[in-house]
């Protein structure tokens, strides 16, 4: 497996596996690999004849309070990961290689609307600008057939099939259902910032959405009244402070008041220092 830095270097090895009559799937990741990343990366190798997984953590989708200079980096780790998982280049750029006047000077982005201010959006102004704004120059440097996200991040899914179709981009989007943890906590790169206290706190994730998905299979159907049930028993975590916790159209993402028939159940929770999201998908 190779690690590739330049953008002109990826183009070429594109442009060579497509001479050679290969599909290429493409798994954008900001790095410290774990199994959901790996799951991707796995489902890509099955599909593709190139598969490449971009490592960059991306500078224009942190908040000026959030954790970008402490997110955890292991370029040698996620190599090694990578290349257990199938993958044939990691695509991994210094800043300047994506920025060169440097993500404070970019003067053009991809603003998808409405849907980047809900949930997520919300409380991280700018967030989704930034991550469509990287996933499209992801997408014009490697031109992939397919690109793989994963459920865990289900406003991400939204916000980037929503780019793709209205800006006439030629790439499928896949997703892969999220992985956990034995105990119901999804797998999630800031998960190593728990101390053992929280670790177990952040249990309280899966709980609430486990407990969300007993009242739809009992028939419960008034969205607010799950929204309380699952605010209680996050206000019974004393390590846990509620960011959200949405009961919502999977499409719009607009707020419901019935469940009729599909719901996106997402919330994000504080876990001392840590913001953990998660989410369940409601079939109806
Ligand atoms: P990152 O958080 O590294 O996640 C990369 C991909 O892995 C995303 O599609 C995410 O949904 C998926 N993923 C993370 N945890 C998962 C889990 N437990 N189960 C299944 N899939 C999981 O998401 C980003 O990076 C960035 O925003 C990015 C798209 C790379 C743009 O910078």
């Amino acid at each position: 497996m190779e690690i590739v830095t330049r953008v002109a270097d990826v183009r070429a090895l594109v442009r060579q596996a497509r001479a050679a009559g290969k599909t290429v799937g493409l798994v954008p990741t900001m790095g410290f690999l774990h199994e959901g990343h790996l799951t991707l990366m796995r489902t890509a190798r099955a599909e593709h004849g190139l598969v490449i997984a971009s490592i960059f953590v991306n500078p224009l989708q942190f908040g000026p309070n959030e954790d970008y200079a402490a997110y955890p980096r292991d370029l040698e780790r996620d190599a090694r990961l990578a290349a257990s998982a199938g993958v044939d280049a990691v695509f991994a750029p210094p800043v300047e290689e994506l920025y060169p006047q440097g993500p404070a000077d970019m003067l053009t982005f991809v603003e998808v609307k409405d849907i980047t201010e809900r949930l997520c959006g919300a409380r991280r102004p700018g967030h989704f600008r930034g991550v469509a704004t990287v996933v499209a120059k992801l997408f014009n440097i490697v031109r992939p057939d397919v690109a793989y996200f994963g459920q865990k991040d289900a406003q991400q899914v939204v916000v980037v099939r929503r780019m793709a179709a209205d800006l006439s981009m030629d790439v499928r989007i896949a997703t892969v259902p999220i992985v956990r943890e034995k105990d119901g906590l999804a797998l999630s790169s800031r998960n190593v910032y728990l101390n053992p206290a929280e670790r177990q706190a952040a249990t309280v994730l899966s709980r609430a959405l486990r407990l969300a998905e007993e009242r739809l299979k009992a028939g419960q159907r008034d969205a607010a009244a799950i929204r309380r049930e699952m605010g209680e028993l996050i206000g019974g975590e004393p390590l846990a402070a509620c960011d959200y916790i949405s009961v919502c159209d999977p499409a719009t993402l607009r707020e419901l008041d019935t469940v009729a028939g599909p719901a996106l159940v997402a919330l994000a929770v504080r876990i001392g220092k840590t913001r953990l999201i998660d989410n369940l998908q409601w079939e109806g």
